[in-house]
């Protein structure tokens, strides 16, 4: 691995633990004015000082945050369908790697659906990706999206997240599951859950325990932080489990605002 790829996985992933704390606040690419982010800049800079890394879209980076803020950036470049459309996550490249460069992305994130019908599409998009970002030494988390027909368990997580890491992806997004850590033991990259729907904080905090305790290096988290009725305690507390091995009961308490 050359020195630019380590660099910029160690803006990503703290080198103090291992661990990360992504905010993700991409979803307008599919979803449009997610709930929470219809301001997007006003939401998202309170937070910024418990995350380690800022996930989102070119438009929201351009548009939303400020250029001369520190946080690392891991840039959306998948994408081309819409939460009302008829192939949800059927997915191709929408930002170039000259694009990425030049947005200073410390990382990109591309989506695959395996088991759909066009998996093979959004799986050789993201290999294409993966040779053009690493030819500049740039990380690629494989997001592994799941289709609502699809069942989300351990098998079918091993055999996502195996697969992206096969093909060369560098850090692999998924969802927590029962039995998380056979996804984790067959995985031999860098593990992250995603949030998913916003459920009560207490239970998503207890997600992330459970999911750092299995074995995952940490959170790529969007709505259960900025969709909770304290995003900046959500966060705050989501820090806590990642980084200083809070309990869920303890994290609860750094959400309520009752401790550090
Ligand atoms: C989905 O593919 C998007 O990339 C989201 O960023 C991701 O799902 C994480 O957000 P959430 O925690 O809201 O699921």
């Amino acid at each position: 691995m050359d020195w630019g790829m380590k660099n910029r996985l160690s803006k990503i992933i703290k080198p103090k633990d291992g661990r990360t704390v992504m905010l993700a606040v991409d979803h307008g690419y599919f979803m449009g004015p997610t709930s929470g982010l219809e301001q997007l800049d006003k939401m998202v800079n309170p937070l910024l000082p418990y995350a380690d890394t800022l996930m989102l879209t070119r438009g929201a980076l351009r548009n939303y945050i400020d250029p001369t803020c520190d946080i690392p950036i891991v840039l959306r470049v998948s994408g081309g369908t819409s939460i009302i459309g008829k192939e949800l996550l059927h997915e191709g490249t929408v930002v170039s790697i000259e694009d990425a460069i030049r947005l200073n992305a410390s990382g990109v994130a591309y989506s695959i659906l395996v088991g759909a019908e066009f998996e093979r599409d959004t799986i050789l998009g993201m290999t294409q990706y993966i040779d053009e970002a690493e030819r500049y030494g740039i990380p690629v988390i494989a997001v592994t999206a799941v289709g609502k027909e699809m069942v989300r368990d351990a098998r079918y997580m091993s055999l996502a997240s195996r697969m992206a890491a096969e093909l060369g992806a560098h850090i692999v997004k998924t969802y927590f599951v029962k039995d998380f850590e056979k996804v984790i033991e067959s995985c031999p990259v860098p593990v992250v859950i995603a949030g998913g729907k916003k459920q009560p904080e207490a239970e998503a905090l207890k997600m992330a325990y459970d999911a750092i305790h299995a074995g995952a290096i940490g959170v790529d988290m969007g709505r259960n932080i900025f969709q909770s009725s304290n995003p900046v305690g959500m966060v705050k507390a989501v820090n806590a489990i990642v980084h200083k091995n809070a309990t869920p009961k303890e994290a609860f308490e750094v959400f309520k605002g009752n401790k550090k």
